[in-house]
């Protein structure tokens, strides 16, 4: 029998191309997007379901999880990857804006993990995968907000394995590094500040260049489906990101800090 998976924020991206590279696998699919709206034409496929979830919404994760169980019975894998970025200097950031981050990227996945909890349990197996970032392991100038949401997905998944281990469920955190997706041209909300325009431009101009260099999105779908399969203890992978994760862990923190401001912040720095 096929197996089950849930992912959040399928519309584009990694979701999407996650939902794509498990239906070729042969898996059941519950492409979860906030609006069936943007539900492209590769949606239209036996073994796919493409709920209405909005991680914001409690309401529409019990309905999505609802519907999957009663198309499929039953959810052997959540993929926890609905996401966006704040940017922009903390002193302009908006209580409005920080909340709404938080409210997407850690409380969202948060509630969902709650919500499809009980039906693991009682599967008596499972699996959560939790799509953070290497920004949940290091930081770049002008992204304490989204930094700090991805550090609390980081800290609280690799807390929550140990709890979950009696009921045979299994926490993975998928760590990719720059990925083409709609991320940085309509995915982030910049924040602004007079202060830091400069800045705010040098980064802003660096992020939409170095975009187009970035890898496709199915490396990190190729990365989520072994660790959907992968049955050993491991907690972390991070597609297109070692190289990152490695650097920063052996270089000194003062060339670190100084090829990171060169790179990105040039002149303003
Ligand atoms: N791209 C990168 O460089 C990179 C690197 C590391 C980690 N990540 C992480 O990877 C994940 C996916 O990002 P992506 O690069 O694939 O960007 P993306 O193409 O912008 O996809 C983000 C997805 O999240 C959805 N989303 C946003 N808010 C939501 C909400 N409240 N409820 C449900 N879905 C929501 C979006 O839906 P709509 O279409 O409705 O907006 C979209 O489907 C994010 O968690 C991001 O932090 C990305």
């Amino acid at each position: 029998m096929s197996k089950t998976v849930l992912i959040t924020g399928a519309s584009s991206g990694i979701g999407e191309a996650t939902a794509k590279y498990f239906l070729e696998k042969g898996w059941n699919v519950a492409a979860t997007m906030r609006s069936r709206r943007k539900a492209g034409d590769w949606t239209n496929q036996k073994g796919l379901i493409c709920p209405s979830l909005d991680v914001t919404a409690p309401e529409t994760i019990e309905s999505a999880i609802r519907e999957t169980l009663e198309h499929f019975g039953s959810i052997d894998v959540l993929v926890n990857n609905a996401g966006y970025a704040l940017m922009g200097p903390l002193e302009g950031v908006t209580p409005q804006q920080l909340n709404h981050q938080f409210q997407t990227n850690f409380f969202g996945l948060v509630s969902t993990i709650q919500i499809v909890l009980p039906v693991l349990r009682q599967q008596g197996k499972g699996k959560i995968i939790n799509v953070a970032s290497i920004g949940g392991r290091l930081a770049f100038p002008l992204a304490s907000s989204y930094h700090a949401t991805k550090w609390a997905v980081d800290g609280l998944s690799e807390s929550l394995r140990y709890e979950l281990r009696r009921f045979n469920i299994q926490v993975k955190i998928i760590e990719p590094g720059g990925i083409k997706t709609n991320f940085i041209n309509h995915g982030t909300d910049w924040a602004t500040h007079p202060a830091y325009t400069d800045m705010v431009n040098q980064v802003k101009g660096f992020s939409e260049r170095m975009n187009d260099s970035l890898p496709s999105p199915e490396g990190v779908a190729k990365a989520i489906y072994r660790a959907a399969n992968d049955r050993s203890g491991k907690l972390r992978y991070s597609p297109h990101g070692e190289a990152y994760l490695l650097a920063h862990a052996i270089l000194p923190d003062k060339l670190w800090r100084s090829l990171i401001a060169n790179v990105m912040l040039g002149k303003t720095k």
